[in-house]
């Protein structure tokens, strides 16, 4: 070998090395893990897209609500989430109120919808909101002769025996909230009552919030407790669901996104909460076709069939009392011991 071809082949060898070393650290920059709350399609989108807008790669866990915030709880000493994406608000702020989830400012800060930005203050982040409602299967019930009902309290009549799902409280945020915006219309005692009367109606209690408006898609329920979002999801997919909000008020959610306290990859954790609070993160699971929330960022254009805050009876939600973690506790441990054990009658 001459010396110049010698040369030539080193200088190769050194670039092709050099090259290998370089490439890993341009492209992928270390990986974000996000406990992520909302369907797993649209944590599916988000695995595409961080890392396409910024290089990072993404891992998610989907937990619903409640057991999101239990695996914080369990992990508190030794966190394996950067970053908890989506589910409803209550248990995000009763997280930061025990200290697993610490506040982060984003730069679109200004841009996030003032109203929700004051009743989450410097606690969590808003990230989407969504009114609380049913996916009715009108069919199901036009067939068996029954009424559509209107009212939380219509769903409690016997002629709904084994005919309603609705979530878990104890897993599910939605659940969660469903029991806190009954207790605020009815109060105390009729509150309690009436989630006793309806639980002899109920033919299913699901883990996640959005599968009661699964099953009254596929008929095996005529109706679904679910967030008004979900029921459209049906409705757009095809199912024979229409999106009802209850005539006697509903509760609403301000699903939330937060920093994990002391999680592996903080700064992998601070980029994707400043993209996900962008436009163009915020339109991707309604362009998608995979959740149709309303965004936070006043900037995201809104997908014209989510359900609006102006349609529906929208109860003024206490946020403060009801993300209080012992008031949480108190009112899923009393479903749980009280109602949930109770023997329902079979059709
Ligand atoms: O399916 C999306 C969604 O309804 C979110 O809007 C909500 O925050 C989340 O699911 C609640 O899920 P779960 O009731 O399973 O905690």
């Amino acid at each position: 070998m001459t010396k110049l071809a010698r040369r030539t082949w080193l200088a190769a060898a050194w670039l092709l090395v050099a090259g290998l070393l370089l490439a890993p650290a341009a492209g992928a920059q270390g990986t974000v893990t996000v406990l992520c709350s909302p369907s797993v399609v649209w944590c599916d989108v988000l695995k595409d897209e961080f890392p396409k807008a910024t290089g990072i790669n993404l891992e998610y866990i989907r937990l619903s609500s409640g057991e999101g915030l239990a695996r914080l709880r369990a992990e508190k000493d030794n966190p394996t989430f950067d970053v908890w994406f989506g589910g409803t608000g209550d248990p995000h702020l009763i997280a930061f109120r025990e200290g697993l989830t610490e506040f982060y400012k984003p730069s679109s800060w200004d841009d996030l919808v003032p109203a929700f930005r004051e009743v989450t203050g410097e606690t969590y982040l808003p990230l989407y909101a969504g009114i609380l409602g049913w996916a009715v299967n009108e069919q199901m019930l036009n067939s068996m002769g029954l009424p559509i009902p209107r009212t939380w309290k219509d769903l409690t009549a016997p002629v709904y025996r084994g005919l309603i799902a609705m979530p878990n409280p104890n897993t599910s945020g939605t659940g969660y909230t469903m029991l806190a915006t009954i207790l605020q219309i009815y109060g105390e005692d009729e509150g309690w009552k009436l989630l006793r009367d309806l639980h002899f109606n109920v033919a299913q209690y699901t883990r996640a919030g959005a599968e009661p408006g699964l099953l009254a898609g596929r008929g095996e329920v005529a109706i679904g407790v679910t967030f008004m979002h979900d029921a459209l999801h049906q409705a757009i997919q095809g199912f024979p669901v229409t999106v009802k909000a209850p005539a006697d008020g509903t509760g609403f959610e301000i699903g939330g996104l937060s920093l994990v306290r002391n999680g592996p990859n903080r700064e992998a954790a601070i980029r994707f909460i400043e993209w996900a609070l962008s436009p163009e993160a915020q339109v991707l699971a309604a362009q998608r076709g995979e959740s149709y929330q309303l965004p936070t960022n006043v900037n995201t254009p809104l997908d014209e069939r989510s359900p609006r805050f102006s349609d529906v009876r929208v109860i003024p939600y206490d946020f403060e009392h009801w993300g209080d973690p012992a008031v949480r506790e108190a009112v899923v441990s009393r479903w749980t011991n009280e109602i949930y054990p109770i023997p329902r009658p079979r059709n």
